[in-house]
């Protein structure tokens, strides 16, 4: 899922804690602001506080002026996640955006606007499009995709493993799933530094996201017509062969989807497992023992620091009332996993082995790719602790910020240092070929426009220790990605 909330709007000013029964802030109308930096740096402290004063569905403002509820109990939110009589997915019925509040311009727009797939629709036209969708990641071998993981890591961590430090946001967990993706759904393995770039400037919302939604849009569709010619063993083929016969249009955009939604929670679930193992003592001295306790760690931040962790939107169909609370037809209902997972865990005492978190949502929308997603981040993780495994944070764990924002539980970066090595010079993906690479591929070959070789940064040459930008730490990564694939 796209995720563009890094801008966010102005902190609202800091009240009295008697009015909210705890430290913290309110917004306009008494509501609990979801996207400032309080809000980010301690979200279970709101969830509490939202509790402790309004009880399981709260009021919440999602982004200034965006208003809706939050449910932050385990039961209540498995209700309203279930219950698709009185709540629809389609937010097409939001009032705020019909009476004129709600832009489409709005920072929330791109998570809870509405669009042709899966995420957005109900009923036999939600079923239909979800049944293209799971037969084809059915389809997956986990094997093949194990090993597309591999190679991917193997690639990104040879990018970085001579200079002895890393963010390992930007450089690794941001990157990995897209030239996964890249391979999963069959593309040219040159295609994949160029989606990585695309994807990039997507994800900044900067002035060049509306041509890389273009770029990215044309791309999907040349892979489609591509695979329509010459089907092979990918998700795109499968998704063209599935007898629910989708159009053009409706294939792009659930690759798209696909995408969209497996880059940015496959990318914090990867970031705050590594987090987790490289600070928490009940995992140290474990890392480069043999026996990594990866997924044990994935657990533990599917319970406590999901990735999607607050979503679930649902717009209820009529007014009603749930948990003596008055929702209004056409205003948005979310829940919230993390507070959720909180609450059951917090009840619980068989937390070992148990996956009955909300993680993955429930009912009908609940994550179509929970087990290729586990697949990714298990293998990402082992792979980077298996090569570099005297790895340590670069900085003290409280030091590390979360990115603001209303619905995910993201770090903002991810610096780690760790003795440098000598880089194994993994083959392009196409030299050996797994399932969907193209045998007739050469370095050089790529279905995007030529990439004018002006915009391509210089590799750098320097193993000098500066501290840089993450747009300066993109650049560089880009660079290698462009040269490791024409095989300089
Ligand atoms: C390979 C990576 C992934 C892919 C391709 C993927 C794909 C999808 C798709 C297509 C949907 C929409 C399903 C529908 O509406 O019927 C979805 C929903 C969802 N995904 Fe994933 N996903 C991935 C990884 C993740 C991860 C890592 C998480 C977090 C642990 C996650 C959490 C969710 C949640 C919570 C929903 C439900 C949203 C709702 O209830 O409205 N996904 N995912």
């Amino acid at each position: 899922m796209t995720d563009r909330f890094a801008a966010a709007g102005p902190v609202p000013p800091p009240v009295c804690p008697a009015r909210t029964g705890a430290t913290g802030v309110v917004g306009s109308r008494g509501t609990v602001p979801m996207y400032g930096p309080d809000f980010a740096a301690d979200p279970h402290a709101a969830y509490e506080r939202m509790r402790t004063v309004h009880g399981p569905i709260a009021p919440v403002e999602l982004s200034p002026g965006v208003y809706g509820s939050l449910v932050t109990s385990y039961q209540l939110g498995l209700e309203v996640l279930r219950d698709t009589e009185r709540f629809a997915k389609d937010p097409r019925g939001w009032r705020a955006v019909h009476d004129g509040t709600v832009r489409q311009d709005s920072p929330v727009a791109p998570m809870m606007m509405y669009r042709p797939n899966a995420l957005f629709a109900d009923g036999e036209a939600h079923a239909r499009l979800r049944g293209a969708i799971t037969d084809s990641l059915d389809r997956v071998d986990p094997h093949a995709l194990s090993e597309y993981v591999e190679r991917s890591a193997e690639t990104l961590i040879d990018a970085f493993a001579s200079r002895g430090e890393a963010d390992l946001l930007i450089e690794y967990a941001s990157v990995l799933p897209l030239l996964v993706f890249n391979q999963l759904f069959g593309a040219l393995a040159a295609d994949g530094p160029k989606l990585v770039e695309t994807m990039m400037k997507l994800f900044d919302s900067g002035e060049e996201a509306a041509q890389a939604n273009e770029d990215l849009l044309r791309w999907i569709s040349g892979l489609v017509a591509s695979k329509r010619q010459q089907p092979s063993a990918d998700v795109t083929s499968w998704l063209i062969a599935h007898p629910a016969q989708l159009a053009d249009d409706e294939l792009m955009q659930q690759i798209l989807l696909l995408m969209a939604a497996g880059t940015d929670p496959e990318q914090n679930l990867i970031a705050n497992s590594l987090r987790l193992l490289l600070s928490d003592d009940r995992f140290a001295g474990e890392l480069s023992g043999g026996s990594m306790p990866v997924e044990d760690a994935i657990d533990e931040v599917l319970w406590n620091d999901p990735p999607m962790a607050n979503y679930g939107t649902r717009f209820p169909r009529y007014d009603c009332d749930v948990a003596g609370v008055r929702l209004r037809k056409g205003e948005p209902v979310l829940v919230s996993y993390a507070a959720a997972n909180h609450e059951a865990a917090i009840a619980s005492d068989r937390r070992s082995g148990n996956r009955a978190h909300l993680a993955w949502s429930a009912g009908a929308h609940r994550c179509p790719a929970e087990r290729p997603a586990r697949v990714i981040a298990t293998v990402a993780i082992e792979r980077l602790l298996d090569r570099l495994p005297d790895m340590e944070l670069a900085v003290p764990v409280e030091q590390l910020t979360w990115r603001t924002g209303p619905f995910h539980r993201a770090l903002a970066s991810l610096p780690v240092r760790f003795p440098a090595q000598l880089a194994t010079h993994a083959e392009p993906f196409a030299a050996s070929a797994p399932a969907s690479a193209r045998s007739d591929e050469k370095p050089g070959d790529t279905a995007w426009n030529p990439v004018p070789s002006s915009s391509i940064p210089p590799a750098e040459t320097s193993s000098e220790r500066q501290p840089e930008s993450p747009q300066a730490a993109k650049r560089r990564l880009l660079s290698f990605l462009t040269a490791w694939w024409r095989g300089q």
